[in-house]
């Protein structure tokens, strides 16, 4: 059997550079080991939650499902698909809905933040967790990989899986999380965790101009050019040596300690990183988001794999609840 890893990225936006690093590059390099078979889905569903654009959602999807094929997955050796076009996971979703304790769902951190953030606080928001647990427990699958703010989420989904199999004998795989160590969480233009929804995201696949005033836009403080400057409470540093090498990241701490050294400089040496560093998967991703044709038929091949796996396990699912 093979070792079955699960993500996915909602289609709320284009992927950003905390996507990229936290969630796609981790899972793609998973992807590719031999022992390993990965389901990597486009969150659709999820998204509905906060977008209500269907022009934007199909624009978000694409661009999101451009992003995991300019990163270079395989789309023959793994699972690639929308998440709406297997429902069979909204089925699911409600017989877990019937075994979830209302505190469970009503005490997640991701729903209180975005309760409080948020002006449509909608039921799709609260059961959210509950969705996900499906995506993950109708593949039956071992690890998946994700940035640290889903964890709880993970969590949930574990509870859901071993109480079910407590009451129904195994059914589910209890699934493992992967969080990325060397990444965690990278910080967006603000210093707060980069994300969609706080605007502050850098988007790699923006054109060169566009792309250097993302990068101009990092909050740095107002320590003069000439003084020396403290490279770990820089945002521009942390992001930095999120995609340097170790020599190229010691070089630019140097160059901040010694100081007649701007903010300034290192923004310009960021943009020219994230240029050189993603130079191919930025021209891929601009050539997938011209070839519609291409995206629905690597995702429509990909649908038709879920699809086996979901009805296979659902079916027995139903017969477990007397629905058969
Ligand atoms: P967003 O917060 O921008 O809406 P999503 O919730 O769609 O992002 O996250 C998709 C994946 O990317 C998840 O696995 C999430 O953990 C990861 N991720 C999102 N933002 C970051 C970040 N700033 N750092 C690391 N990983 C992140
Ligand atoms: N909730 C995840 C996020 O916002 C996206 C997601 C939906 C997901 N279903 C999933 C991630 C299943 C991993 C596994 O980032």
């Amino acid at each position: 059997m093979k070792n079955r890893i699960l993500t996915g990225i909602q289609s709320s936006g284009v992927p950003h550079l905390g996507n990229i690093l936290g969630a796609m590059m981790p899972a793609i390099e998973l992807s590719k080991k031999e022992n390993n078979e990965a389901f990597l889905f486009i969150a659709d569903l999820h998204s509905l939650t906060t977008i209500k654009n269907a022009e934007v959602r199909k624009h978000n999807t694409n661009s999101v499902a451009a992003a995991w094929l300019a990163f270079g997955l395989d789309t023959d050796k793994n699972v690639f698909y929308r998440q709406s076009r297997v429902p069979q996971v909204t089925e699911l979703t409600w017989f877990l809905s019937c075994y979830v304790p209302f505190p469970m769902l009503a005490n997640a951190h991701s729903f209180k933040d975005k309760s409080d953030k948020l002006s449509d606080v909608n039921a799709g928001l609260f059961t959210y967790p509950v969705l996900m647990a499906a995506d993950i427990l109708l593949y039956s699958a071992n690890q998946v990989p994700v940035g640290k703010d889903q964890l709880q989420h993970l969590e949930i989904t574990r509870d859901i899986a071993s109480s079910f199999n407590n009451k129904y004998g195994e059914t589910f795989i209890v699934p493992e999380p992967l969080i990325s160590t060397d990444v965690m969480i990278v910080p967006g233009t603000d210093g707060q965790k980069m994300s969609k929804s706080y605007n502050n995201f850098i988007d790699i696949f923006l054109p060169d101009k566009e792309l250097e005033k993302q990068v101009k836009l990092i909050v740095t403080d107002a320590t003069p050019l000439e003084a020396p400057k403290n490279p770990y409470t820089c945002n521009v540093f942390k992001i930095y040596s999120l995609l340097a090498t170790a020599d190229m990241t010691n070089e630019m701490r140097i160059k901040y300690l010694a100081g007649n050294y701007g903010y300034g400089h290192a923004k310009k040496e960021l943009f020219e990183l994230i240029c050189d560093k993603f130079k191919n998967e930025r021209i891929a991703f601009t050539n997938f988001m011209k070839d519609e044709a291409l995206l629905e038929k690597k995702l429509s091949e990909g649908e038709e794999k879920a699809m086996e796996v979901a009805n296979d396990f659902l079916n027995n699912m139903r017969v477990k609840l007397g629905f058969k």
